[in-house]
């Protein structure tokens, strides 16, 4: 269903729109999915808001719609994880939130400000300022050390966190002078983390940032990425193919051959010491 407005119908929206619902809004169509206060809406949007989003590749004479008409929101502050089959698109979509990927149609808003509309340079500055991103084959500099990959993002930003502290928090104090061929890829994976949280973003997007662990250390960095959630109040969005780590999530979107199958919420999410897979 699409409801119409304008934006002096703000009021009216706030008890007429229900969650779920396509608003379309002085001409854009915004997704609402935040519902708190006496059966009405927060807010109008939600802290990240796609909405009907395409993304298309076309190469030769073939085109894919990695991402096809793709909308849900992210709340500020919480824990989400994007789960479906491979190919389904979810990188697809945390490139674009991470602004290293352009849309084809639709919207894309990071806190109201929308992302298609940012120049060039407001693009470098958001993806250098607000968001960490964890590779889904880690990008690691390879003549570099895993202390100077992580330095290498602590430089660029003003609140950073210490490299050698989150080196450690990730278990790889006696590895920091490694270069990543002298890493295992699980150990490679830490260091893409580190190098993500050191930014101390605003937005931590992983894509599959447990892919190569094994189940200890894995439920650790999903501990130590729960707790920078939580205690930080950064948003986090994890990409995984393990169904098992969902119920941790304060949201869990399910992609399908480039589409949202569903959006649930968990009010009551698992701790991670009570995962298990
Ligand atoms: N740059 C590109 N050019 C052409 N096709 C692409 C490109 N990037 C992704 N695709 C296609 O888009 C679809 C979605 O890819 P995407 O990487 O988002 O999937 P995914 O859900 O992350 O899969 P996986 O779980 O295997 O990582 C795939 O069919 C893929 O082949
Ligand atoms: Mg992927």
């Amino acid at each position: 269903m699409v409801a119409k407005a304008t934006q002096c119908h703000y009021t009216m929206i706030k008890v007429l729109v229900k969650k779920g619902t396509d608003l379309e809004l002085n001409g854009r169509l915004c997704y609402i999915d935040t519902c708190v206060v006496n059966g009405g809406f927060d807010q109008m949007q939600s802290y990240v808001a796609f909405s009907n989003v395409v993304r298309e590749y076309r190469s030769g004479g073939l085109s894919v719609r990695a991402a096809d008409g793709v909308s849900f929101g992210l709340e500020e502050g919480r824990f989400s994880a994007i789960v479906g089959p491979s190919g389904a698109g979810k990188s697809t979509v945390l490139n674009i939130l991470g602004g290293m990927d352009t849309i084809t149609e639709g919207s894309v808003t990071v806190g109201g400000r929308e992302l298609t509309g940012l120049s060039r340079r407001q693009r470098c500055a958001y993806r250098r300022d607000d968001v960490g991103f964890v590779f889904q084959f880690y990008n690691l500099i390879q003549n570099l050390t895993a202390l100077e990959n992580v330095e290498l993002s602590s430089h660029i930003r003003k609140n950073a966190l210490n490299p050698q502290c989150v080196l450690a928090d990730v278990g790889l104090s006696d590895r920091v002078k490694n270069f990543p061929a002298q890493l295992s890829g699980g150990e490679q994976q830490r260091v893409a983390i580190a190098r993500a949280l050191a930014k101390n973003p605003k937005l931590l997007l992983c894509d599959e940032p447990t892919g190569a662990l094994d189940y200890e250390t894995g439920k650790g960095i999903l501990q130590l990425l729960f707790d920078t959630c939580r205690s930080k109040g950064v948003t986090v969005v994890v990409i995984t193919h393990n169904s098992a780590i969902t119920p941790m999530a304060d949201r869990i979107i399910k992609i399908k051959s480039g589409k949202v199958e569903s959006v649930t919420d968990n009010p009551n999410p698992k701790p991670v010491a009570e995962i298990e897979w």
